[in-house]
């Protein structure tokens, strides 16, 4: 299994730095993009894998969709039910949870497939399939490989700083080419004491994602960039709708 200090990466930090990134607005835009790019209706009923502190969640259910939020942090979820929406939240490993063609629509947003080996991985897009109903649709919004190799090109790595007061959260990641994975290092430094820890993310061109969904049983994969308009080398984002 690829090195992933899981608790850590999600935990503490992530709400720490993330929070003033994931503002109101930016969720607004984002639940109603994947609202347009998946055709929801009032009565859907919605599966949010791993839904984290339950932002979209949240707001597919305030459109009237009948929403299930996973994650396997229960810190992660008590936030999410604060809102008060009607989601059904549960803990669970996205690896185990394995519902029976019971969802029109999946969301899975803001890179959270690929964090396991490919076997794994690939193991999970096809529970995915099992879960949806005739008809379903899975949508997956991942980094955009060819604009991260931009960013790679110069000298193999690229280091991210983000900054909340004097905190400083630095992410050095290198490309695996031999495994198609992002390996980053995370340093945190909060009230100046230093914390590292690792995580590894399998990453996509989209003939393979499409290749992967393929083998998985679906049998349409269309892409979007970040702003759901046609996908090409300079989206910032690459949304992928699988249809059953
Ligand atoms: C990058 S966050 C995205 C959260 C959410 N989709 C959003 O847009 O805000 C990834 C999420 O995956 C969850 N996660 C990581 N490994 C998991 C696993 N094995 N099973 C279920 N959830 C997991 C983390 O707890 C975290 O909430």
């Amino acid at each position: 299994m690829p090195a992933f200090d899981f608790e850590d990466v999600f935990g503490d930090d992530y709400l720490h730095f993330y929070a003033p990134q994931l503002t109101d607005e930016r969720s607004d835009r984002e639940a109603e993009l994947i609202a347009r790019l998946l055709d929801l209706a009032p009565g859907m009923r919605v599966l949010d894998i791993a839904c984290g502190h339950g932002r979209i969640a949240n707001r597919l259910a305030a459109l009237g969709c009948e929403v299930v939020g996973v994650d396997r942090s229960e810190r992660f979820l008590e936030i999410a039910r604060r809102a008060g929406q009607p989601v059904d939240f549960r803990r669970a490993d996205v690896r185990e949870y394995a519902p029976e063609g019971e969802f029109d629509r999946i969301v899975n947003w803001f890179t959270s497939f690929g964090y396991f080996d490919d076997a794994t991985d690939r193991a999970i897009l096809a529970g995915w399939r099992r879960a949806l109903r005739p008809g379903g649709r899975l949508l997956l919004d991942q980094p955009n490989r060819q604009r991260l190799f931009q960013r790679l090109a110069v000298d193999g790595s690229t280091v991210a700083l983000t900054e909340r007061g004097d905190d400083l959260l630095v992410d050095r990641t290198r490309f695996d080419a031999a495994t198609g994975r992002t390996e980053t290092e995370r340093i945190s430094v909060r009230d100046g004491r230093v914390r590292r820890y690792r995580f590894s993310v399998r990453t996509f061109d989209l003939t393979e994602l499409r290749g992967w969904l393929v083998d998985a049983g679906f049998a349409r994969v269309a892409a979007y960039g970040g702003d759901g308009a046609e996908f090409d080398l300079r989206s910032a984002r690459m949304i992928v709708v699988a249809s059953v």
